[in-house]
């Protein structure tokens, strides 16, 4: 009887170093990017938004509550929850998480840049850079059979927590400092 994988390779640390290497590459990368070009200021109106900042926050706010899915449905595909949620509503709720954030991270980092003068900004910041770089971790290891058990819980669990540090430092500033606006 063959071997399977999983028998013949026995989990390693070392398959992760690439994932690990690739994703600080890229919180590197866009913290650089984000200190070194000059803000543009740029903003585009979006139809249903009043401005390009409530439209962010309700993006992010989008992303936050499809990421509390993304929980939700990890745990009861590790059998953690007694219910059955199936798989793609895992990944979907993630993919469509992302994609909401794209637009937003666009224009803090083109329009805004890396700033650091209100606490809440700069942990705001190098949350954004994180958030990238954890996810991009996540994804290259995914496809990975012989990554150590903990990989996906604690690579998604960082890229949960960098999110909703993400929606505070922003979304729930705005709604506390600015309120409900469209
Ligand atoms: C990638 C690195 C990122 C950097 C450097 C960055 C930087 C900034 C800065 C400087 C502001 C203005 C803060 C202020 O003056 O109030 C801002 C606003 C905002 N950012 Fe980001 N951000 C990043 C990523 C993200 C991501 C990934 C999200 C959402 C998932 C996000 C959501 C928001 C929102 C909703 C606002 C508007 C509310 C506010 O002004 O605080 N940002 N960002």
């Amino acid at each position: 009887m063959t071997a399977t994988y999983q028998q013949r390779r026995s989990p390693s640390a070392t398959t992760l170093l690439v994932p690990l290497l690739v994703g600080g590459l890229v919180v590197l990368a866009l913290g650089v990017y984000g200190r070194a070009h000059t803000p543009t200021g740029f903003a585009v109106g979006v139809a249903g938004f009043s401005a390009a900042l409530p439209m962010k926050v309700w993006l992010t706010t989008g992303a936050f509550v499809l990421a509390i899915v993304q929980v939700v449905s990890a745990l009861s595909m590790w059998g953690k929850l007694g219910i059955t949620i199936p798989p793609a509503v895992h990944r979907w709720s993630g993919r469509l998480a992302f994609v909401l954030t794209i637009p937003v991270a666009f224009h803090c980092l083109y329009a805004l840049g890396l700033q650091y003068d209100v606490p809440r900004v700069l942990a705001h910041s190098l949350l954004g850079c994180f958030f990238y770089g954890v996810f991009t971790a996540k994804m290259l290891a995914l496809p990975k059979r012989d990554t150590p058990g903990w990989t996906l819980p604690v690579l998604g669990g960082l890229a949960f927590t960098a999110l909703v540090g993400l929606w505070l430092t922003s979304s729930f500033w705005f709604f506390t400092a600015v309120g409900f606006k469209v």
